[in-house]
């Protein structure tokens, strides 16, 4: 039986560990072609995954704060399997921490850096493709602390709301050319990148998490593929909370 990917040719960043990792082995088992990104080697898991799927399965060093990597990523997924129907902007980065007051103006920018413009290249590099093929779907993986106040962690929790803004924008600009673009929000997962908060940080995490839990990367990614699915197909422009409750709090 086909999978529900099947036909996709889908580009994800930040796909060396993580949300990304899981979303890479759930599209190749769904039966998409995979062009895996990100500015690091694989970990453990994708490195597995690239050796047994080497027929539906490349892996791109692709720093998404740059529009020539973007352009060379985008040669890479032609080369090996044809243009992308589908972009995971999925890598991001986690800013300091710290409060309006106490931020810095660099890092500020580099959190825009890595959870704005990395996003608005990726889109930049493959709408004109899509517009060309069709169609296509993006999903791009914003956070529900861009979507819910939280105190403190102002680079984080601004960047990552501008991109819910970006989607919306994109979503809406691009539906008439049949491109669907929407927005993913997780709450606590457990990943390198979460792994670096204080055990205080992660018992307020999970009390404010409904289900009482974190989550594991592979209860993310099923909502990823089914919006980059045909099943998504009256889905644009929209937000999607994948957060054990915490955003309705
Ligand atoms: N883990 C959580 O609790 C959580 C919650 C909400 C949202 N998110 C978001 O989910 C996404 C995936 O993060 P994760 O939790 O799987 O963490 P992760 O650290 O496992 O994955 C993030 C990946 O992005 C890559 N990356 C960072 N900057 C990059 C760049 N400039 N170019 C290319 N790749 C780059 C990293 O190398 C890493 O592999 C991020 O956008 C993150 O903000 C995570």
């Amino acid at each position: 039986m086909a999978g529900r990917l099947a036909g996709k040719i889908a580009i994800i960043t930040g796909a060396s560990t993580g949300i990304g990792a899981a979303t890479a082995r759930l599209f190749v088992a769904e039966g998409a072609k995979v062009l895996a990104a990100d500015i690091k080697e694989p970990g453990a898991e994708l490195a597995a995954l690239l050796a047994q799927h080497s027929d539906a399965m490349r892996f791109a060093i692709l720093d998404i704060r740059s529009e020539p990597a973007w352009a060379a990523g985008l040669t890479a997924c032609l080369k090996a399997f044809g243009p992308p129907n589908v972009l995971v902007n999925n890598a991001g980065a986690l800013g300091s921490g710290k409060p309006v007051h106490e931020e810095s103006t660099d890092a500020m920018l580099a959190a825009f850096e890595s959870n704005v413009l990395g996003m608005f290249l990726g889109m930049k590099t493959v709408i004109p493709g899509m517009i060309e093929g069709g169609g296509g779907a993006i999903v791009n993986v914003s956070s529900v602390w861009g979507w819910s106040g939280v105190a403190n962690n102002v680079a984080y929790q601004t960047s990552k709301g501008a991109a819910v803004m970006l989607s919306k924008n994109a979503g809406v600009t691009y539906a008439p050319y049949n491109i669907r673009v929407n927005c993913l929000l997780p709450g606590y997962v457990d990943t390198p990148m979460s792994r670096g908060v204080t055990p205080d940080e992660a018992q307020m995490l999970i009390k404010f998490t409904p289900l009482g839990r974190r989550a594991e990367p592979h209860e993310i990614a099923p909502m990823i593929a089914f919006l980059a699915s045909d099943e998504a197909s009256f889905v644009a422009a929209g937000n999607y909370m994948v957060d054990g409750g915490m955003a309705a709090l």
